[in-house]
């Protein structure tokens, strides 16, 4: 039997990481189908991408459901596109023991620092006022803590004097495109195994 190779790209925003992944798999780069795209917000940019590239898009708000109601009706509809892997790109939102519980070394998040340093928010500006010389970004799977999953892959960005947030996370946001595509790519190859908490190459 084929082997499943279909992604579901989660966004709640811009979306540059899923067209990066877009842009991968139609050049070849990457071998992969999208099966889904789904937005928890109905004003996400990458939304109005999705649609205008011809993938399969869902909006599935989560205003004014509970956290359980919500991701009862987001498991239903990634169940139903049955994706191998399940691709946060800049999901805003976090996801509950048991959304990852089902789904178990099935999701992957991409990350604007190097992880474990600055997990969380405005994580380039964090970066700066620590003073550290090199931030970066990671891709690591998800687990029920913050940023606290595996590590897949990372690539490490230096940082300039004259670095302000947006600087670095622009230079960062280069790397995030270059990097997720080959992390999906490694993980569906399935040619690895975690030992304790390194992902390596069998
Ligand atoms: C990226 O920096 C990603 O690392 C973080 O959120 C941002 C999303 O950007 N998780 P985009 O929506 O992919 O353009």
């Amino acid at each position: 039997m084929e082997q499943n190779r279909k992604i579901a790209i989660l966004i709640s925003g811009r979306g540059s990481n899923m067209q990066a992944l877009m842009d991968a798999i139609e050049s070849g780069e990457l071998n992969a189908q999208i099966a889904v795209v789904i937005s928890n917000r109905a004003d996400a940019q990458g939304i109005q991408l999705a649609k205008s590239r011809g993938y399969t898009s869902v909006i599935m708000p989560s205003r004014g459901l509970s956290r359980q109601e919500h991701e009862k009706l987001l498991i239903a509809e990634l169940k139903w596109h049955n994706p191998a892997l399940i691709c946060l790109a800049g999901y805003m939102r976090l996801l509950s023991p048991e959304f990852v519980q089902t789904f178990p070394q099935q999701i992957l998040n991409i990350h604007p620092s190097l992880l474990p340093a600055f997990p969380g928010l405005d994580v380039q500006q964090q970066a700066l006022d620590y003073g550290v010389k090199y931030s970066g970004c990671t891709v690591h799977f998800v687990d029920e803590g913050c940023d606290s999953g595996a590590i897949i892959a990372q690539s490490v960005v230096p940082i300039v004097d004259e670095d302000n947030a947006q600087t670095l996370a622009s230079r960062i946001l280069v790397e995030e495109h270059k990097l997720y595509a080959k992390a999906v790519q490694f993980i569906l190859d399935r040619n690895w195994q975690i030992v304790g908490r390194r992902v390596i190459k069998n």
